[in-house]
């Protein structure tokens, strides 16, 4: 018998697979083509205190191996989730982990509170939003500010809090400990990566917002290097994503230490790709003769 159940922060999964925020709707988007109580959990699309237009289109656009957006966090805000998304998720044998943004730490306050008596297993709190009070610089980027949103969250928080690392930034490992000392009990990441690309024939960029998130298999390679490095600078446990779109990708990150791992991107040309993964991973698991998968975390050293 198989063990493919992991914990995160008392939040026993029945296997590391869940989906990346904003890149699975709340699920409903892709239930005809996933049973989803075949996730370890579904990660619901950001969600703010009210709504957000998000940008001017154009927002996304393919690149080499990936693609750029820059949707800007377009969401219908927590009024509307609450009534639409939770009671949708909740007939599923499934975690539910709400990804929450904002652009002040009352914004993000006023989510987690809110959430604090809904059916939530766990709560992903995007720290790459602009922060308009400190000049629209992200929380993300800076320890103090990585610190001090951490523990205003966790002071208020009812369900364990996974704090999502953006990977702009020049040492990642900086970033991780100043959100396990803010007390985040678990780390995601990576977030995308920024960057830009020009439609030579209209000369102007690809994308309204000039710049865009990378995300897909071409920023894979950074994503694990950064797992692995963060793994090794922390002691709680890490969803590891970016570019993750086959089994063999999920067992990389899950062998340079993540506990469970996210698909993003591959959802959007493979709506199969979270249920493969999982079929995947089992797959590895006899192969190699291994009854835990916990036995793999981080064992490439
Ligand atoms: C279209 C799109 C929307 C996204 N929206 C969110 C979001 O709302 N909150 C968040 O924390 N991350 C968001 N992300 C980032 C993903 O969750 C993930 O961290 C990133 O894309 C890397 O994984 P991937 O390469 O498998 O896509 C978004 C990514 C994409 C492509």
């Amino acid at each position: 018998m198989l063990n493919t159940s992991v914990n995160l922060a008392g939040v026993q999964l029945k296997n590391p697979v869940m989906t990346a925020s904003g890149t699975f709707g709340s699920g409903a988007e892709y239930s005809e083509f996933v049973d989803l109580n075949q996730l370890g959990a579904v990660v619901t699309k950001g969600v703010a205190n009210i709504p957000w237009p998000g940008n001017p289109t154009p927002r996304i656009a393919e690149t080499t191996g990936g693609m750029l957006n820059a949707i800007g966090l377009q969401n219908p805000g927590i009024d509307v989730f609450v009534k639409r998304d939770i009671p949708f998720l909740k007939q599923y044998d499934t975690k539910i982990i709400v990804n929450v943004c904002g652009k002040s730490t009352e914004d993000y306050l006023e989510v987690v509170e809110r959430l604090a008596d809904e059916p939530v297993d766990l709560l992903e709190i995007n720290i790459s939003c602009p922060n308009v009070k400190e000049g629209g610089i992200a929380f993300g980027q800076d320890p103090k500010a990585v610190e001090a949103i951490t523990k205003a969250v966790k002071a208020k928080a009812k369900q364990p809090i996974i704090m999502k690392l953006s990977p702009n930034v020049t040492d990642i490992t900086v970033m991780a400990k100043a959100a396990e000392a803010g007390g985040a009990d678990v780390l995601s990441l990576i977030n995308t990566l920024t960057g830009m690309k020009i439609d030579i024939q209209r000369q102007c960029f690809a994308i309204a917002n000039k710049t865009g998130g990378l995300s897909g298999p071409a920023v894979k390679p950074i994503a694990l290097r950064m797992v692995y490095q963060v793994a090794n600078a922390v002691s709680i446990p890490i969803i590891g994503m970016g570019g993750i779109a086959t089994a063999e990708d999920a067992i990389e990150f899950i062998l340079a230490g993540a506990t469970a791992v996210s698909i993003g991107t591959a959802n959007f040309y493979n709506p199969y790709a979270t249920i493969e993964v999982v079929e995947g991973i089992e797959t590895y698991m006899k192969q190699h003769n291994c009854e835990d998968i916990n036995q793999l975390i981080g064992i490439v050293k």
